[in-house]
């Protein structure tokens, strides 16, 4: 049988400037000043990303590695998932496990990746295209808070979110994602969704704070991010990259901390930002979570727990969740 790929854009045109710029124009005007972390992921974001995965000090993507490859065929009996929908699948790697046992059980019809980066997509759209021919890729280029319709793909479906990904989401912005997950969702669906847990603040720290500096780099992604798109003149080597374990929040903070005095001209928002040295921009917020705490929030939420996994050392979890 032939295989079937798209690649469907469902941003606007003008998207990345439009959206960005009410991001930014938002974030630079809140103390201290912020950006969504969904702004790191242009192309060279995702392949930075890609690397950060590979460090010895990034655990989460070889703990949630291990959990998957355990049980996938557990995943596949339960879910008899003919469709698997993937939000932020970047370049779909741990996701090949999920394809095997689905193939293998004979089930699954189509993969579905949703991710806001195009070339991630376009790359790993058409490498899973090549080494599953029995199924159809259908990738969507979208924003998962603008809604999410599910109604084009089979059920049941299987909606996996992996790499702690709601992580970084805050509490409120959790509710707003689960909101939008139960309107696209139906009563045979099931939630897949990987998250990193609350552990040694060292260990957090060193996974965000590699040795060779390629979080760092990641980080100032962002301001390359902000030069082109918004015509700013920020100067990377300007600033440090910064991991804080926020205590109180549970989470670690990714932030860019300015080393001198300085003034940012951003045209594309008419604005100015000022630092003072030691001033921080926060560009990504990764929440850590406690099993009982998030299974609350589900519930609160309306998906039930079913399945809950960790890998052998507790740094990750998995778990299964459907709609009530
Ligand atoms: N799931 C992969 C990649 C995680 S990186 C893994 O576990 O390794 C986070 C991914 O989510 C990136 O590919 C990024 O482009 C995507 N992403 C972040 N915010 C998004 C949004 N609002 N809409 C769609 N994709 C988003
Ligand atoms: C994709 N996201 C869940 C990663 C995280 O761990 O918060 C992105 C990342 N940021 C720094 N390192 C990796």
């Amino acid at each position: 049988m032939p295989s079937r790929f798209s690649l469907d854009n469902r941003l606007p045109a003008d998207y990345v400037t439009n959206a960005l710029r009410a991001d930014a124009t938002a974030g630079f005007r809140a103390a201290p000043y912020e950006m969504p972390s969904k702004w790191l992921y242009d192309k060279r974001g995702s392949d930075l990303f890609e690397l950060i995965t590979r460090l010895p000090e990034y655990y989460p993507t070889l703990a949630e590695r291990e959990i998957i490859s355990r049980r996938s065929s557990e995943i596949a009996s339960y879910s008899r998932a003919a469709t698997l929908v993937e939000l932020g699948s970047g370049y779909s790697r741990k996701t090949r496990l999920l394809l095997d046992a689905l193939t293998a059980r004979g089930s699954l019809l189509r993969y579905a990746p949703l991710d806001i980066s195009s070339s991630a997509l376009a790359e790993a759209g058409a490498a899973i295209r090549a080494d599953y021919p029995e199924i159809t890729v259908s990738a969507t280029v979208a924003d998962y808070e603008s809604g999410l319709d599910l109604d084009a793909v089979p059920g049941p479906r299987l909606l996996a979110f992996l790499g702690s990904t709601l992580g970084n989401y805050d509490a409120g912005q959790r509710r707003a994602f689960y909101r939008t997950l139960s309107f696209a969702l139906g009563p045979d669906d099931v939630l897949l969704l990987g998250v990193d847990l609350v552990k040694d603040p060292t260990v957090l720290v060193r996974a965000y704070d590699d040795a060779k500096g390629v979080t760092a780099q990641f980080n100032k992604n962002l301001l390359y991010v902000l030069n082109r798109e918004l015509g700013a003149d920020f100067d990377p080597d300007g600033f440090d990259h910064v991991a804080h374990w926020n205590p109180a929040d549970e989470r670690i903070e990714m932030r860019l901390r300015a080393r001198t005095r300085q003034a940012v001209e951003i045209p594309g928002i008419g604005l100015t930002a000022q630092f003072a040295a030691g001033q921080d921009l926060r560009t990504e917020i990764s929440c850590k979570f406690r099993p009982e705490l998030l299974a609350d929030e589900l519930a609160e939420s309306g998906f039930a727990v079913s399945h809950w996994w960790t890998d052998q050392d507790e740094r990750c979890a998995l778990l299964m969740a459907s709609p009530n």
